[in-house]
């Protein structure tokens, strides 16, 4: 498990890689501008958006939703690019249905689960075993309560773990995969993480997936070989490893 840093550390690394990337004064704008963004989530009009979706919570006594997040997450959201937003049941099993695999050879894993909502959705799905890799360390120790907290008749695998770090540095394990992105980084982290799963399976070729959820930066995809589209609607794409 990585070690997580401080929130003024992360803020500090944050500011100064804006700052190499754009410039000062570019990169003070952009900062500024994200802080702004940040204050504006407390307007009562957007933080009503993000109460929408507690029925899950309700039935398995767990805490997943975006809603009411503190400001030490939402900074770290800014600081990290990006957001936490729970993926919606419905259409998070209706991708897993497309899967057509021997669930017990796979392992899920879910880069940037969050509070863990897909980890718990996953597990009514016979996988071998499945894990969570989450940067904001806040949001890990909820998904470490919802995993101990959830009841579902429907629960099928049993081995669940949540990683506390920063995907870039996500150790993939020597097993077949199937990895699902909710769109949960900013491209140029992404193709990092892409490059990474791409060195581990041709050290090691095993069958894999990836599935990519709200397509934002699918260009970097098709920067990777190794990556072959089997299904693609306007919501996700499932790629099979080569
Ligand atoms: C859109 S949410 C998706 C949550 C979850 N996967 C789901 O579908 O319910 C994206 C998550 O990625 C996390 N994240 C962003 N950058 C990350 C990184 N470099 N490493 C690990 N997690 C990261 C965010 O903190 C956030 O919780």
């Amino acid at each position: 498990m990585a070690n997580s840093p401080t929130l003024t550390a992360t803020g500090w690394a944050w500011g100064r890689g804006l700052i190499q990337r754009e410039g000062l004064l570019r990169g003070t704008g952009t900062a500024l501008r994200a802080l702004v963004d940040l204050g504006l989530d407390y307007l009562p009009s957007r933080k009503r958006l993000r109460y929408g979706d507690i029925d899950f919570d309700f039935e398995h006594g767990v805490n997943t939703t975006w809603a009411a997040p503190t400001l030490a997450v939402r900074l770290r959201e800014t600081f990290t690019r990006g957001k936490y937003q729970p993926s919606e049941p419905g259409l998070f099993r209706r991708i897993l249905d497309e899967l057509k695999i021997d669930h017990g050879r796979f392992t899920f894993i879910d880069l940037g689960s969050g509070k863990g909502r897909t980890l718990l959705m996953a597990s009514d799905y016979p996988f071998r075993r499945i894990i969570g890799a989450e940067i904001i360390p806040e949001l890990h120790e909820i998904a470490l309560n919802n995993l101990k907290r959830y009841r579902s008749e429907r629960q099928k695998c049993f081995v669940l773990e949540a990683w506390l770090g920063d995907a870039r540095e996500f150790p993939f394990p020597n097993e077949s995969m199937v990895v699902y992105l909710f769109n949960p980084f900013p491209a140029d982290v992404l193709g990092i993480v892409l490059e990474n799963l791409g060195k581990s399976l041709a050290t090691l070729p095993r069958e894999t997936y990836v599935i990519y959820h709200n397509l934002v930066h699918e260009g970097v995809f098709h920067a990777m070989p190794f990556l072959k589209e089997m299904q693609r609607t306007e919501q996700y794409v499932i790629y099979r490893a080569n």
